[in-house]
């Protein structure tokens, strides 16, 4: 954990920014995965991380604005879980490690919220993605459960995003260990590439050094040959010679804070002329929106220039034709180019994307775009020193869109379907690091993973 007054303050500022009234704050609680007692891996909600630090199931949490008090909600474990799980400090132990001094038992929770809502004051709570937190909720506030998204407090989501979306230096040294433990997923992965291997070989390799170096997988393995297929979670492919391996693959540390790396490389020693020529364009539109980075800079015009690259190459390909500033401008890049550059990362991969994206990624000055494609992009607002975020260009060839685009007879102008007809079976090249806005530029969180042509083929032996 942090120390104490890294909690105290975050709790402070939160107050200070909702003003008044009580903010609630649910912790997870475990989930059955097939009957009660065999539960998924646990994971601690991130807003409650972030202000209380505990990590636990079965914990809740009031901030008391009116009162400046904190509670916590949580029940001492019963001899019978200490003989199945082992003893750990008391609630009021481990509230005072985060400089809470008031805890009371789990079943109070309820009066109190109960209590509040008769005497009309505002409870404000983020908007619930588990269950078993929505039934609670709804029980609480006599409210129904399809109501919680809308009612949830947009004051209260505003206020965590001001805090959350600047990384303190402890925050960015996690973060850089969490990169580092994925770049060790990454070069262990592409070592073991091999044909005859199966996806879940290498999704193994990784997900072992994610818990092995003590930390977990920040979300689900993407390890495919089928690389087009943007979230495939699949693992079932034998690799075959003349494939693309792609891996999206990060851990996250043992405080929760995420990597999200992506590699592409071939499965034999060395990438094809036509593999090499969509990699490289790929890495270029990866560095140059890197290198372009600074505060003041609309993340959506890193994403539009990063398209409008792209789209060069596959001009220069025999891909793409005519004014690739209007191909851009009305979305017909989608078609190779169909999601974002990125999104900001931090405790959660998708960082507080449970708050709601255009919270997070979006301003009153930057709205999402409505096209195909930039629509995927979770973040547009301009950037600012302590932002970290995910720089991922790619490029597919998706058989599916692109007989339906031909079919509908869209982007004629800009799109060359007759030379993309012996481009289906080529897969997907996807690129992505992690990088920190500072005070005049940027900077790479973690130890460089191979990602040049060279490099990679170098790595591949
Ligand atoms: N790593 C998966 C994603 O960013 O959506
Ligand atoms: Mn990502």
């Amino acid at each position: 954990m942090f120390p104490t007054t890294t909690y105290t303050a975050r709790r402070e500022r939160l107050r200070k920014d909702v003003g008044s009234s009580i903010i609630l704050i649910l912790g997870n609680n475990e989930a059955p995965m097939n009957y009660r007692a065999n539960t998924y891996h646990f994971r601690q909600d991130s807003n409650f991380l972030y202000f209380f630090g505990l990590d636990q199931p079965n914990l809740a949490s009031v901030l008391d604005v009116d009162a400046g008090e904190d509670i916590i909600f949580g029940d001492e474990l019963t001899m019978e879980d200490v003989v199945w799980t082992g003893p750990l400090p008391t609630i009021a132990e481990q509230a005072q490690n985060i400089g809470v001094a008031k805890t009371l038992p789990f079943n109070m929770l309820g009066d109190f919220v109960k209590k509040a809502v008769a005497q009309g004051r505002p409870i404000h709570f983020t908007p619930p993605y588990r269950h078993d937190n929505m039934i609670l909720l709804s029980d609480m506030l006599g409210q129904p459960v399809a109501k919680l998204k809308e009612n949830a407090s947009e004051v209260l989501i505003r206020a965590i995003v001001a805090q959350r979306s600047y990384k303190s230096a402890e925050e960015i040294a996690e973060m850089e260990r969490a990169v580092d433990i994925s770049g060790a997923m990454h070069v262990a992965v592409m070592k073991a590439t091999a044909a005859g291997k199966k996806e879940a070989e290498l999704a193994g390799i990784a997900a072992g050094i994610a818990t092995g170096m003590g930390g977990a997988l920040a979300y689900g393995i993407i390890m495919s040959v089928q690389g087009q297929v943007l979230h495939n979670h699949h693992h079932y492919n034998t690799l075959q010679s003349g494939q693309l391996l792609l891996g999206d693959h990060g851990a996250e540390t043992h405080l929760h804070y995420a990597g999200d790396l992506t590699r592409t490389c071939p499965v034999d020693k060395k990438f094809t002329d036509r593999q090499r020529d969509i990699y490289n364009l790929v890495l270029d539109a990866e560095v140059s929106a890197i290198e372009s980075l600074k505060p003041g800079l609309p993340y959506l015009d890193v994403h539009l220039a990063a398209a409008r690259r792209m789209s060069e190459g596959l001009k220069s390909l025999g891909l793409m034709k005519g004014d690739l500033d209007e191909a851009v401008a009305q979305g017909a890049h989608a078609l190779f180019f169909p999601h974002g550059l990125g999104h900001q990362i931090g405790l959660d991969v998708h960082d507080m994307e449970d708050l709601g994206e255009d919270f997070v990624g979006y301003s009153d000055e930057i709205k999402r775009s409505k096209l195909f494609g930039t629509a995927y992009l979770r973040l547009g607002r301009t950037l600012e020193p302590g932002f970290v975020l995910t720089v991922e260009p790619g490029l597919y060839f998706i058989p599916e869109l692109m007989d339906q685009w031909e079919a509908e007879g869209k982007f004629t102008d800009f799109i060359n379907y007759g030379a993309l007809k012996d481009w289906r079976n080529f897969g997907g090249i996807r690129i992505e690091d992690n990088i920190l806005v500072t005070e005049d530029g940027h900077r790479i969180l973690g130890k460089p993973v191979p990602k040049t042509v060279e490099e990679v083929e170098a790595l591949r032996g």
